[in-house]
C-alpha cells in the first residue's frame, strides 16, 4: 500500500476548495496540512480555519503537521476543525507523552514529526501512543526543499524500531519527495509519501500522482 498525500502548502490559495478535489479526484490518498507559527520554523502560513476549509471541500484523510511551538493550547483547536490525524514536532514538546494522550483523548490519531538532526530515541518511551511518524526529509518550513540523503537510513531504522515494539504506526515521509527520491524513500520503508512542489507545480495532477505510485510499486 502507498498512500500519496499532497501538501496544501504548494497549492493555489486563491483556489484552495477546487485544488483540493482536484488532487482527490487526481487519486490523492489523504490532504496533508502544514501549520507554520514563524517561531518553530521561520515561516507563517494558516491555522485551524484553512483545516475546516479543506473538511468541506474533501472526504479524504486531513492530515495536520503542526510545526508550531506549545501545540498543546492549539490541538483542540484542530481537532475540532476536522483533521483526522495531527503530527506535533518532538522538539517543540517538552511533555511530549502528554500532547499524544491529549490528540488521542480528542478521538484523532496522533503522529511525531522528527526533524532530520533528531533521533529516533525522541519517540521510543511514546512507541505505544503512535499512529504515525512523521521522518521529516527536509528541514521544515517551506516547500521545494532539497531531499536531505540521510532521512533514508533513519527510515530504515525506523521501520526496524517500530517493527521491533510491534507497532503498525505509518511511516510517514516530508519533504523533497518526488520522482527522482520515490524508489529510494520506498525501498527505506516509508509508506505514506507527502509531496507538495513536485505535486502542485506540475500541469496534470493526476498523470503525477500515478508516477509516483508507479515508482513506489517498483
Ligand atoms: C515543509 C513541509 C512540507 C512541505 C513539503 O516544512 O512540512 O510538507 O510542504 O514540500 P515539498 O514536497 O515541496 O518538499
Ligand atoms: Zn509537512
Amino acid at each position: 500500500m502507498t498512500l500519496i498525500a499532497p501538501s496544501v502548502l504548494s497549492a493555489d490559495f486563491t483556489r484552495l476548495g477546487e485544488e483540493v478535489k482536484a488532487v482527490e479526484k487526481a487519486g490523492a490518498d489523504w490532504i496533508h496540512i502544514d501549520v507554520m507559527d514563524g517561531q518553530f520554523v521561520p515561516n507563517i502560513s494558516y491555522g485551524p480555519i484553512v483545516v475546516e476549509a479543506c473538511k468541506r471541500a474533501t472526504d479524504l484523510v486531513l492530515d495536520v503537521h503542526l510545526m508550531i511551538e506549545t501545540p498543546d493550547a492549539r490541538i483542540p483547536d484542530f481537532a475540532k476543525a476536522g483533521a483526522d490525524y495531527i503530527s506535533v514536532h518532538a522538539e517543540a514538546c517538552p511533555h511530549l507523552h502528554r500532547s499524544l494522550q491529549l490528540i488521542k483523548s480528542l478521538g484523532v490519531k496522533a503522529g511525531v514529526a522528527l526533524n532530520p538532526a533528531t533521533p529516533l530515541s525522541a519517540i521510543e518511551y511514546v512507541i505505544d501512543l503512535l499512529d504515525l511518524v512523521l521522518i521529516m526529509s527536509v528541514n521544515p518550513g517551506f516547500g521545494g526543499q532539497k531531499f536531505i540523503d540521510s532521512s533514508l537510513n533513519k527510515i530504515t531504522a525506523l521501520s526496524e524500531m517500530l517493527s521491533d515494539a510491534c507497532s503498525d504506526a505509518i511511516i510517514q515521509v516530508d519533504g523533497g519527495v518526488n520522482n527522482d527520491t520515490m524508489e529510494a524513500v520506498t525501498r527505506a520503508g516509508a509508506l505514506c509519501f507527502v509531496a507538495g512542489s513536485a505535486i502542485f507545480n506540475t500541469p496534470d495532477y493526476g498523470k503525477t500522482i500515478a508516477e509516483l505510485r508507479t515508482l513506489s510499486d517498483k
